[in-house]
Protein backbone atom coordinates (compact mmCIF):
# COMPACT_ATOMS: atom_id res chain seq x y z
CA UNK A 1 0.00 0.00 0.00
CA UNK A 2 1.44 3.62 -0.67
CA UNK A 3 2.56 5.84 1.85
CA UNK A 4 0.20 8.32 1.35
CA UNK A 5 -2.89 6.07 1.27
CA UNK A 6 -5.61 7.23 3.40
CA UNK A 7 -5.43 4.66 5.94
CA UNK A 8 -2.17 6.59 7.40
CA UNK A 9 -4.02 9.93 7.67
CA UNK A 10 -3.13 11.58 10.75
CA UNK A 11 -5.31 13.28 13.05
CA UNK A 12 -3.12 15.88 13.68
CA UNK A 13 -3.14 16.30 10.57
CA UNK A 14 -6.32 18.23 10.06
CA UNK A 15 -6.28 21.95 8.97
CA UNK A 16 -7.62 23.31 11.47
CA UNK A 17 -7.42 27.19 10.79
CA UNK A 18 -7.38 26.78 7.09
CA UNK A 19 -10.28 27.51 4.75
CA UNK A 20 -13.37 25.01 4.82
CA UNK A 21 -12.96 23.55 1.42
CA UNK A 22 -8.96 22.88 3.03
CA UNK A 23 -10.76 21.01 6.22
CA UNK A 24 -13.69 19.33 3.86
CA UNK A 25 -10.98 17.90 2.06
CA UNK A 26 -9.52 16.61 4.70
CA UNK A 27 -12.43 14.95 5.80
CA UNK A 28 -12.99 13.15 2.65
CA UNK A 29 -9.92 10.64 3.47
CA UNK A 30 -12.54 9.24 6.05
CA UNK A 31 -14.87 9.29 3.92
CA UNK A 32 -12.62 6.75 1.80
CA UNK A 33 -11.73 3.89 4.56
CA UNK A 34 -15.60 3.04 4.02
CA UNK A 35 -16.29 -0.45 3.19
CA UNK A 36 -18.18 -0.95 -0.53
CA UNK A 37 -19.15 -3.88 -2.65
CA UNK A 38 -15.84 -5.58 -4.42
CA UNK A 39 -14.11 -2.27 -2.69
CA UNK A 40 -15.28 -0.83 -5.74
CA UNK A 41 -15.11 2.55 -4.27
CA UNK A 42 -18.09 3.87 -6.20
CA UNK A 43 -18.11 7.56 -4.82
CA UNK A 44 -17.39 11.20 -5.85
CA UNK A 45 -17.38 13.97 -3.41
CA UNK A 46 -17.74 17.61 -4.84
CA UNK A 47 -16.13 20.07 -2.47
CA UNK A 48 -18.17 23.60 -2.16
CA UNK A 49 -17.24 26.34 0.41
CA UNK A 50 -20.05 25.10 3.05
CA UNK A 51 -20.61 21.57 1.82
CA UNK A 52 -19.82 18.24 0.60
CA UNK A 53 -21.78 16.25 -2.54
CA UNK A 54 -21.94 13.22 -2.41
CA UNK A 55 -22.07 11.18 -5.74
CA UNK A 56 -22.63 7.41 -7.16
CA UNK A 57 -19.80 6.69 -9.58
CA UNK A 58 -21.62 4.24 -12.01
CA UNK A 59 -18.53 3.34 -13.71
CA UNK A 60 -18.01 1.30 -10.67
CA UNK A 61 -21.46 -0.08 -10.67
CA UNK A 62 -21.41 -3.72 -10.19
CA UNK A 63 -23.92 -4.45 -13.22
CA UNK A 64 -24.22 -7.97 -12.76
CA UNK A 65 -24.25 -9.03 -8.75
CA UNK A 66 -25.79 -5.79 -8.04
CA UNK A 67 -28.68 -5.33 -10.95
CA UNK A 68 -31.18 -3.06 -8.61
CA UNK A 69 -28.16 -0.73 -7.62
CA UNK A 70 -29.12 -1.50 -3.78
CA UNK A 71 -25.00 -1.98 -2.94
CA UNK A 72 -24.02 1.24 -4.87
CA UNK A 73 -26.15 2.59 -2.85
CA UNK A 74 -25.64 0.72 0.79
CA UNK A 75 -21.64 1.81 -0.08
CA UNK A 76 -22.63 5.28 -0.71
CA UNK A 77 -23.97 5.09 2.85
CA UNK A 78 -20.69 3.58 4.62
CA UNK A 79 -18.60 6.51 3.44
CA UNK A 80 -21.65 9.29 4.00
CA UNK A 81 -21.43 7.83 7.73
CA UNK A 82 -17.89 8.21 7.92
CA UNK A 83 -17.65 12.23 6.60
CA UNK A 84 -20.34 12.83 9.07
CA UNK A 85 -18.62 10.93 11.53
CA UNK A 86 -15.40 12.78 11.06
CA UNK A 87 -17.25 15.86 10.38
CA UNK A 88 -18.57 15.95 14.26
CA UNK A 89 -15.39 14.90 15.28
CA UNK A 90 -13.49 17.84 13.91
CA UNK A 91 -16.47 19.98 15.63
CA UNK A 92 -18.45 20.79 12.54
CA UNK A 93 -22.21 20.67 12.51
CA UNK A 94 -23.58 19.03 9.80
CA UNK A 95 -27.26 18.39 8.40
CA UNK A 96 -27.70 16.22 5.47
CA UNK A 97 -29.94 16.29 2.44
CA UNK A 98 -30.13 13.16 0.15
CA UNK A 99 -31.28 12.89 -3.39
CA UNK A 100 -31.61 16.40 -4.14
CA UNK A 101 -30.49 16.96 -7.47
CA UNK A 102 -33.32 15.05 -10.17
CA UNK A 103 -31.30 16.45 -12.75
CA UNK A 104 -28.34 14.36 -11.95
CA UNK A 105 -29.40 10.72 -10.34
CA UNK A 106 -26.12 10.25 -9.75
CA UNK A 107 -26.37 12.47 -7.02
CA UNK A 108 -26.79 10.73 -3.44
CA UNK A 109 -26.81 13.76 -0.93
CA UNK A 110 -25.38 17.16 0.04
CA UNK A 111 -23.81 17.33 4.03
CA UNK A 112 -24.02 21.19 4.12
CA UNK A 113 -21.58 21.93 7.21
CA UNK A 114 -20.62 25.19 9.37
CA UNK A 115 -19.29 25.73 12.67
CA UNK A 116 -21.73 27.45 14.96
CA UNK A 117 -20.97 25.35 17.76
CA UNK A 118 -24.71 23.35 17.91
CA UNK A 119 -24.89 19.66 18.26
CA UNK A 120 -24.04 17.75 15.37
CA UNK A 121 -27.19 14.96 14.72
CA UNK A 122 -26.96 11.81 15.84
CA UNK A 123 -25.82 9.31 18.50
CA UNK A 124 -23.32 10.68 21.00
CA UNK A 125 -20.87 7.83 21.16
CA UNK A 126 -17.68 8.92 19.23
CA UNK A 127 -16.70 6.33 16.84
CA UNK A 128 -13.89 7.98 15.07
CA UNK A 129 -10.75 6.03 16.15
CA UNK A 130 -12.52 3.23 14.58
CA UNK A 131 -12.40 4.57 11.18
CA UNK A 132 -8.70 3.75 10.37
CA UNK A 133 -9.27 0.31 12.28
CA UNK A 134 -12.28 -1.56 10.92
CA UNK A 135 -11.73 -3.95 8.40
CA UNK A 136 -14.44 -6.64 6.86
CA UNK A 137 -12.54 -9.78 8.34
CA UNK A 138 -13.47 -12.79 5.70
CA UNK A 139 -11.72 -15.36 8.72
CA UNK A 140 -13.81 -17.74 10.83
CA UNK A 141 -14.74 -16.28 13.94
CA UNK A 142 -13.74 -17.88 17.17
CA UNK A 143 -17.05 -18.86 17.96
CA UNK A 144 -17.29 -16.94 21.47
CA UNK A 145 -20.91 -15.86 22.07
CA UNK A 146 -21.63 -12.03 22.00
CA UNK A 147 -22.30 -10.51 25.65
CA UNK A 148 -25.69 -9.81 26.09
CA UNK A 149 -24.82 -6.05 27.05
CA UNK A 150 -22.67 -5.63 23.84
CA UNK A 151 -25.21 -6.92 21.43
CA UNK A 152 -27.75 -4.34 23.27
CA UNK A 153 -25.32 -1.63 22.29
CA UNK A 154 -24.98 -2.76 19.06
CA UNK A 155 -28.86 -2.78 18.38
CA UNK A 156 -29.59 0.32 19.51
CA UNK A 157 -26.90 1.86 17.26
CA UNK A 158 -29.57 1.96 14.54
CA UNK A 159 -30.50 5.99 14.18
CA UNK A 160 -33.06 5.28 11.52
CA UNK A 161 -36.67 4.78 11.73
CA UNK A 162 -37.18 3.84 8.12
CA UNK A 163 -34.52 1.15 8.63
CA UNK A 164 -34.63 -2.53 10.61
CA UNK A 165 -31.64 -3.72 12.59
CA UNK A 166 -31.97 -7.47 13.45
CA UNK A 167 -29.12 -9.31 15.14
CA UNK A 168 -30.10 -13.18 16.09
CA UNK A 169 -28.13 -16.03 17.60
CA UNK A 170 -30.89 -18.31 16.91
CA UNK A 171 -28.83 -21.54 16.28
CA UNK A 172 -31.59 -22.97 13.53
CA UNK A 173 -31.77 -19.86 11.79
CA UNK A 174 -28.15 -19.73 11.31
CA UNK A 175 -28.36 -23.34 9.98
CA UNK A 176 -31.52 -22.29 7.39
CA UNK A 177 -29.26 -19.07 6.23
CA UNK A 178 -26.02 -21.79 6.11
CA UNK A 179 -28.27 -23.58 3.54
CA UNK A 180 -29.69 -20.37 1.48
CA UNK A 181 -25.55 -19.30 1.62
CA UNK A 182 -24.43 -22.55 -0.38
CA UNK A 183 -27.66 -22.34 -2.85
CA UNK A 184 -26.52 -18.97 -3.46
CA UNK A 185 -22.96 -19.22 -3.64
CA UNK A 186 -23.63 -22.26 -6.45
CA UNK A 187 -26.75 -20.05 -8.58
CA UNK A 188 -23.92 -17.10 -8.97
CA UNK A 189 -20.17 -18.77 -9.64
CA UNK A 190 -22.37 -20.88 -12.80
CA UNK A 191 -23.07 -17.51 -14.20
CA UNK A 192 -20.25 -16.93 -16.32
CA UNK A 193 -21.34 -13.13 -16.43
CA UNK A 194 -20.62 -12.94 -12.44
CA UNK A 195 -17.69 -14.87 -12.65
CA UNK A 196 -16.01 -12.23 -15.43
CA UNK A 197 -17.25 -9.48 -13.29
CA UNK A 198 -15.77 -10.38 -9.85
CA UNK A 199 -12.44 -11.09 -12.42
CA UNK A 200 -12.69 -7.87 -13.52
CA UNK A 201 -12.38 -6.53 -9.99
CA UNK A 202 -9.99 -9.06 -8.43
CA UNK A 203 -7.77 -8.46 -11.93
CA UNK A 204 -7.59 -4.67 -10.95
CA UNK A 205 -6.21 -5.23 -7.44
CA UNK A 206 -9.25 -4.23 -5.22
CA UNK A 207 -8.52 -6.71 -2.66
CA UNK A 208 -4.94 -6.17 -2.25
CA UNK A 209 -3.09 -8.63 -4.00
CA UNK A 210 0.01 -8.55 -6.08
CA UNK A 211 -0.26 -7.55 -9.56
CA UNK A 212 0.67 -11.27 -10.20
CA UNK A 213 -1.61 -13.05 -7.97
CA UNK A 214 -4.67 -10.42 -8.72
CA UNK A 215 -4.15 -11.62 -12.77
CA UNK A 216 -4.14 -15.29 -11.80
CA UNK A 217 -7.32 -14.64 -9.21
CA UNK A 218 -8.97 -13.10 -12.18
CA UNK A 219 -7.92 -16.04 -14.64
CA UNK A 220 -9.04 -18.20 -12.38
CA UNK A 221 -12.50 -16.72 -11.15
CA UNK A 222 -13.28 -16.11 -14.73
CA UNK A 223 -12.89 -19.00 -16.18
CA UNK A 224 -13.49 -21.98 -13.58
CA UNK A 225 -16.30 -22.25 -12.03
CA UNK A 226 -15.41 -22.56 -8.17
CA UNK A 227 -18.91 -22.56 -6.93
CA UNK A 228 -18.80 -25.80 -4.93
CA UNK A 229 -15.35 -24.75 -2.83
CA UNK A 230 -16.66 -20.99 -2.33
CA UNK A 231 -19.52 -22.24 -0.62
CA UNK A 232 -17.58 -24.62 1.48
CA UNK A 233 -15.53 -22.03 2.54
CA UNK A 234 -18.62 -19.19 3.31
CA UNK A 235 -20.42 -21.98 5.03
CA UNK A 236 -17.23 -22.75 7.60
CA UNK A 237 -17.16 -19.06 8.43
CA UNK A 238 -20.89 -18.24 8.69
CA UNK A 239 -21.13 -21.75 11.31
CA UNK A 240 -18.48 -20.13 12.99
CA UNK A 241 -19.78 -16.55 13.45
CA UNK A 242 -21.89 -16.38 16.73
CA UNK A 243 -24.46 -13.67 15.59
CA UNK A 244 -26.24 -12.83 12.03
CA UNK A 245 -27.11 -9.65 11.20
CA UNK A 246 -29.57 -8.42 8.90
CA UNK A 247 -30.49 -4.94 8.15
CA UNK A 248 -34.03 -4.34 6.17
CA UNK A 249 -36.95 -1.62 5.39
CA UNK A 250 -40.06 -1.11 4.94
CA UNK A 251 -39.81 0.83 1.77
CA UNK A 252 -37.14 -0.69 -1.21
CA UNK A 253 -35.65 3.17 -2.03
CA UNK A 254 -32.46 4.55 -3.13
CA UNK A 255 -32.94 6.91 0.40
CA UNK A 256 -33.51 4.10 2.48
CA UNK A 257 -30.43 2.27 0.79
CA UNK A 258 -28.20 4.74 1.23
CA UNK A 259 -29.46 4.80 5.29
CA UNK A 260 -28.86 1.18 5.52
CA UNK A 261 -25.46 1.93 4.17
CA UNK A 262 -25.54 3.89 7.45
CA UNK A 263 -26.69 2.15 9.86
CA UNK A 264 -24.34 -0.60 9.05
CA UNK A 265 -21.36 1.72 9.10
CA UNK A 266 -22.03 2.50 12.34
CA UNK A 267 -22.60 -1.00 13.46
CA UNK A 268 -19.39 -2.07 12.47
CA UNK A 269 -17.73 0.42 13.94
CA UNK A 270 -18.98 0.22 17.10
CA UNK A 271 -18.48 -3.85 16.81
CA UNK A 272 -15.14 -2.93 16.38
CA UNK A 273 -14.56 -0.69 19.08
CA UNK A 274 -15.24 -4.22 21.18
CA UNK A 275 -13.18 -6.09 19.58
CA UNK A 276 -15.71 -7.76 16.66
CA UNK A 277 -15.73 -8.25 13.62
CA UNK A 278 -18.37 -8.19 10.59
CA UNK A 279 -18.72 -9.68 6.69
CA UNK A 280 -21.58 -9.03 5.03
CA UNK A 281 -22.78 -11.82 2.65
CA UNK A 282 -24.49 -10.15 -0.28
CA UNK A 283 -25.10 -13.38 -1.90
CA UNK A 284 -28.29 -13.92 -0.17
CA UNK A 285 -29.77 -10.20 -1.77
CA UNK A 286 -28.05 -10.86 -4.99
CA UNK A 287 -30.21 -13.70 -6.09
CA UNK A 288 -34.19 -13.00 -5.60
CA UNK A 289 -35.14 -16.56 -5.11
CA UNK A 290 -33.02 -16.43 -1.91
CA UNK A 291 -34.01 -13.34 -1.03
CA UNK A 292 -37.57 -14.21 -0.59
CA UNK A 293 -36.71 -17.34 1.02
CA UNK A 294 -34.70 -15.26 3.52
CA UNK A 295 -37.27 -12.35 3.86
CA UNK A 296 -39.41 -15.50 5.44
CA UNK A 297 -36.81 -15.65 7.86
CA UNK A 298 -37.62 -12.53 9.70
CA UNK A 299 -40.18 -11.89 12.50
CA UNK A 300 -41.91 -9.37 9.92
CA UNK A 301 -41.51 -11.22 6.52
CA UNK A 302 -42.28 -7.59 4.96
CA UNK A 303 -39.58 -6.33 5.33
CA UNK A 304 -37.07 -5.91 1.87
CA UNK A 305 -33.41 -7.46 3.62
CA UNK A 306 -30.94 -5.12 2.33
CA UNK A 307 -28.00 -6.14 3.93
CA UNK A 308 -27.05 -9.51 5.90
CA UNK A 309 -23.95 -10.14 7.38
CA UNK A 310 -21.81 -12.22 10.33
CA UNK A 311 -20.44 -10.75 13.49
CA UNK A 312 -18.03 -12.53 15.55
CA UNK A 313 -14.80 -12.40 17.75
CA UNK A 314 -11.63 -13.57 15.96
CA UNK A 315 -8.13 -12.00 15.15
CA UNK A 316 -7.71 -9.11 12.61
CA UNK A 317 -7.02 -9.32 9.50
CA UNK A 318 -2.99 -8.28 8.43
CA UNK A 319 -3.58 -5.89 6.02
CA UNK A 320 -6.31 -3.29 4.82
CA UNK A 321 -7.76 -3.65 1.65
CA UNK A 322 -6.11 -0.71 -0.93
CA UNK A 323 -8.00 2.80 -1.66
CA UNK A 324 -8.17 5.49 -3.64
CA UNK A 325 -6.13 8.57 -3.38
CA UNK A 326 -8.76 11.53 -2.75
CA UNK A 327 -7.25 13.22 -5.69
CA UNK A 328 -9.20 10.25 -7.70
CA UNK A 329 -12.76 10.86 -6.24
CA UNK A 330 -13.32 15.14 -6.56
CA UNK A 331 -15.28 16.20 -9.15
C1 LIG B 1 -22.80 -3.25 0.16
C2 LIG B 1 -21.65 -4.15 0.50
C3 LIG B 1 -21.69 -5.49 0.16
C4 LIG B 1 -20.63 -6.33 0.49
N1 LIG B 1 -20.73 -7.68 0.22
C5 LIG B 1 -19.73 -8.51 0.61
C6 LIG B 1 -19.84 -9.93 0.45
O1 LIG B 1 -20.85 -10.43 -0.03
N2 LIG B 1 -18.82 -10.71 0.87
C7 LIG B 1 -17.69 -10.18 1.43
O2 LIG B 1 -16.79 -10.93 1.78
N3 LIG B 1 -17.55 -8.84 1.59
C8 LIG B 1 -18.55 -8.01 1.21
N4 LIG B 1 -18.43 -6.66 1.41
C9 LIG B 1 -17.20 -6.14 2.00
C10 LIG B 1 -16.27 -5.59 0.92
O3 LIG B 1 -15.71 -6.62 0.15
C11 LIG B 1 -15.18 -4.78 1.61
O4 LIG B 1 -15.81 -3.70 2.26
C12 LIG B 1 -14.15 -4.21 0.65
O5 LIG B 1 -13.41 -5.25 0.09
C13 LIG B 1 -13.21 -3.25 1.37
O6 LIG B 1 -12.53 -3.90 2.40
P1 LIG B 1 -12.67 -3.47 3.93
O7 LIG B 1 -14.12 -3.53 4.31
O8 LIG B 1 -11.86 -4.51 4.67
O9 LIG B 1 -12.12 -2.10 4.10
C14 LIG B 1 -19.49 -5.81 1.11
C15 LIG B 1 -19.44 -4.44 1.44
C16 LIG B 1 -20.52 -3.61 1.16
C17 LIG B 1 -20.47 -2.17 1.56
Amino acid sequence: MSPTTPWTTIESDFPASYPMTDRLRFLIRYALLAPSSHNTQPWQFRIAADRIDVFMDEGRWLKVADKDQRELHISIGCALENLLIAAKHFGLAHRTEYLTDPANPMHAATVRVSEDGRPSPGPSHDLFPMISVRHTNHGEYDGRAIPADVLDRLSGCNDKPSVTLLLTANEEIKWKVDELVVRADANEFANPAFREELGHWIGQGVFGTSWLMSKIGKLAVTYVNMGASIAKKDSAVLMSSPVLGLISSERNDRETQIKVGQVYQRLSLLAASSGLWCQPMSQLVQVEEIKQELSQLQANPALFPQHPFRLGFANPEKHHTPRRAVEDVLV
